[in-house]
């Protein structure tokens, strides 16, 4: 039983263009949960993880320019949580393509389950809702 990713109030920023790109990603989440349950091959996969990462870089960059912009304190420490995030996604795709010495690739799919249903939203309850109040506090 699959457990795909739900959008809820909590998530929403009341930042347009950066909620717009959050529930993008939470999509492509669920697209390649749904990939696992109907057993697609490795590569294809890959491939879904690898436009997801392509796709969520673009999302960071945008989101680090916007804070920037506003001279948001906490950016240094929100920047090297994006690229965590990139690195941990990058080396299970890096497993799922090329498979890894001390799992199954049945385990490292089911690890990349697990970390897709937790990274985006929790980064967006943990590491990106701080920034709701600051930029509300502009204007
Ligand atoms: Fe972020
Ligand atoms: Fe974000």
């Amino acid at each position: 039983m699959t457990a795909f990713l739900e959008w809820n109030a909590e998530y929403e920023l009341g930042v347009p263009a950066m909620d717009s790109d959050h529930r993008d990603l939470m999509e492509m989440c669920n697209h390649f949960l749904f990939l696992v349950q109907n057993h697609t091959p490795a590569a294809q996969l890959s491939d879904c993880l690898d436009r997801l990462i392509l796709r969520t870089r673009a999302h960071f960059q945008a989101e680090e320019r916007m804070l920037d912009r506003h001279g948001y304190p906490a950016l240094a420490v929100h920047k090297s949580e994006h690229e965590r995030l990139i690195r941990d996604a990058e080396n299970l795709s890096a497993a799922i393509r090329h498979g890894n010495d001390d799992k199954s690739l049945e385990d490292i799919v089911a690890e990349t389950s697990d970390f897709l249903r937790s990274w985006l939203l929790e980064h967006i309850r943990q590491n990106d809702r701080p920034y709701k109040p600051f930029l509300r506090s502009l204007s």
